[in-house]
């Protein structure tokens, strides 16, 4: 798989299967408080399901949230990067894997009415290759299996950008936070479009936040 910044953090941060079940062990420790600290910010909490609350281990790690896929998606790309390209894509080659991302329903509900993340947001980033010719396609790219997972969580305390960075690869169950030094903060900080997130590749989020960019000139050519 051609390796994105994305990917060569991911699995960095893969935790090792003995620490993986000591967390799961401990996991149901931490749950009950977590909602409540979600709870004070909102009104509704309990119409919330539990996957789409951030849950943590005993130790601070969060577990993989449940059901993501079934999440609303908030955007899509295919071979994004952050650095202008030294190599064009080989004929008839994808330019990159696919990355998708998505927010819970309730969140995405909550931005909609008041134009702000709520604390407990979670965003996932998941990536899957670009893969052709799967029958009965003959041009063109779908979706390869998931090999990347990652979860930018709004929630005070984390960090001073008022969120927290994990990877979970393929299939951890559970993932520590990413330390605040890692360019994730910076490269957040400094080119995301509203509140530490990339607004401005999602389009129904962007245009609640009256933001155009180039991109909303090319919609319905087709
Ligand atoms: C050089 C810039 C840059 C760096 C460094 C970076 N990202 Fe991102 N990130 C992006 C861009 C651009 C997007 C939008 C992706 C898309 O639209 O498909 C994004 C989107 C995301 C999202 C989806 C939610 C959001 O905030 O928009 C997550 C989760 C994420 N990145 C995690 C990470 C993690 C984890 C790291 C560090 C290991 C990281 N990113 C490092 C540029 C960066």
């Amino acid at each position: 798989m051609k390796k994105t910044l994305h990917t060569e953090v991911w699995s960095m941060t893969r935790i090792p299967l003995v620490a993986l079940l000591a967390a799961l062990a401990v996991s149901a420790c931490g749950s009950a408080a977590d909602r409540d600290a979600v709870a004070a910010d909102s009104t509704a909490a309990d119409s919330i399901p539990a996957g789409q609350l951030p849950r943590f281990t005993g130790t601070g790690e969060l577990l993989r949230p449940d059901g993501w896929e079934a999440w609303v998606l908030a955007g899509t790309s295919m071979g994004l990067g952050y650095t202008e390209p030294t190599t064009l894509p080989e004929p008839g080659a994808a330019p990159g894997i696919f990355l998708n991302v998505y927010i819970q329903p309730w969140a995405y509900e909550r931005f909609m009415e008041t134009g702000e993340f709520p604390q407990g947001t979670m965003f996932i980033l998941s990536g899957s290759d670009a893969v052709d010719r799967v029958d009965p396609a003959r041009r063109g790219f779908t979706m390869g299996g998931i090999s990347l997972m990652e979860v930018h969580l709004k929630q005070e305390g984390l960090h001073e950008s008022g969120w927290g960075f994990y990877g979970f690869g393929g299939d951890a169950a559970s993932a520590a936070m990413i330390p605040g030094e890692v360019n994730c903060y910076s490269c957040h900080r400094d080119e995301a479009a509203h509140d530490q997130a990339f607004v401005q590749f999602y389009p129904k989020i962007r245009e609640r936040l009256g933001l155009v960019t180039a991109a909303d000139s090319s919609g319905g050519m087709h």
